[in-house]
């Protein structure tokens, strides 16, 4: 076991410091583009605008004969882009593929000081996150990259979920999970073929009716992945990390993406993928907090004083739980508004309490 004293010391000579926490950023959306593109490069000027997170895709939806094209063209559109407020993460590939290797030795080199987060896909246990954190330590040193690369990790294997907790707790530098649906799916051998969302046969019936057999019987469709979002919500929570809802891919059917979105959102995620400029305002309409819910939550934290004691507002019992509750939903909604000011208007957020 490693000590505790080490778990902060930079892990190679001359790599920065990893961070002691990972402070809450906006990441509603982390909308995936495709480098190899060029006119999907050329959207990215704009995109960043637009978007809280904007992530170069190098691994699944890349053609094998594009990969390099892709490396190379995140390279290029890094070095050339101003992100503004916009975060810049990478995809690369999956560590036993032929291209992680120069994914990230690559990237690290050339851009290592524009890139927020890597994102390692098909992660199986904290092993995985070992090997990246050592190989990361080593070419920011090389590189004289002076903000620690922080790590997001996709659970999207089965044994990937049997050891969430210990990825989630593997390396200081670990941002946050995201959901992978499709090849959890795969990996499970679940009989589905869809990302994300549900299934006409996951479902639940009503017992038949004693007095007539025959009577149709009331059916409900269930969330197929609710065990998993939710063990990956508590297992990102404990480690200080944070947990996201990854791709629907259903691009036509906005209603169910938004619903998915609404229900990871309500167990605590703080963001989905979005692989279609339509998927972008569906996640930050989901994952800004309502405007009447802040407002809620302000009266309920004004009324509550430091929280403790029981109060009724409304007719609505308030105690500690409460309050901690609003006091989750006002912070996220304030680091919101301080980027967008129709936001912040809509709460009646004064300056003050954005500074
Ligand atoms: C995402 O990568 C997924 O497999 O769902
Ligand atoms: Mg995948």
């Amino acid at each position: 076991m490693r000590s505790p004293k080490d778990f902060f010391k930079p892990k190679a000579i001359g790599a920065p410091t990893p961070p002691r926490e990972i402070p809450f950023r906006p990441s509603r959306m982390i909308h995936f583009f495709d480098p190899s593109n060029p006119k999907m490069a050329a959207k990215v000027p704009d995109l960043a605008t637009k978007c809280d997170v904007l992530l170069g895709n190098l691994e699944d939806a890349i053609d094998s004969d594009k990969k390099v094209a892709a490396r190379e063209g995140l390279v290029k559109i890094g070095r050339e882009t101003d992100f503004g407020a916009c975060q810049l993460w990478t995809r690369v590939n999956s560590l036993d593929s032929p291209w992680a290797l120069d994914d990230l030795t690559t990237l690290v080199s050339e851009i290592g000081d524009k890139l927020d987060v890597i994102m390692i896909p098909k992660v199986e246990g904290p092993w995985d996150i070992h090997y990246v954190d050592q190989l990361l330590a080593q070419l920011e040193a090389r590189a004289g990259i002076e903000k620690p690369l922080l790590i997001h990790a996709i659970l999207e294997t089965h044994l990937g979920v049997v050891n969430v907790e210990e990825i989630c707790a593997a390396s200081p530098r670990m941002q946050g999970l995201s959901f992978g649906p499709a090849d959890l799916a795969a990996s499970r051998r679940m009989k589905t073929t869809r990302v994300g969302g549900g299934h006409p046969g996951y479902l639940v019936r009503t017992d038949p009716d004693p007095a007539n057999a025959d009577a149709p019987r009331v059916t409900a469709q269930q969330d197929p992945w609710h065990y998993t979002l939710a063990r990956m919500v508590d297992a990102c929570t404990a480690s200080g990390i944070y947990p996201y809802y990854g791709p629907f891919g259903d691009i036509h059917d906005a209603l169910a993406c938004e619903d998915q979105f609404r229900a990871s959102f309500l167990l605590g995620c703080v963001g989905a993928w979005s692989l279609h400029p339509a998927q972008i305002a569906i996640a930050k309409k989901v994952f800004t907090p309502p405007v009447d819910e802040v407002s809620w939550a302000r009266r309920v934290i004004a009324e509550m004083g430091d929280g403790s004691g029981c109060v009724m507002i409304d007719g609505k019992m308030q105690d500690d739980a409460t309050y901690k509750q609003c006091v989750v939903m006002v912070n996220a909604a304030k680091l919101i508004a301080q980027r967008d000011p129709e936001y912040a208007e809509a709460c009646s957020f004064s300056s003050d309490e954005l500074s």
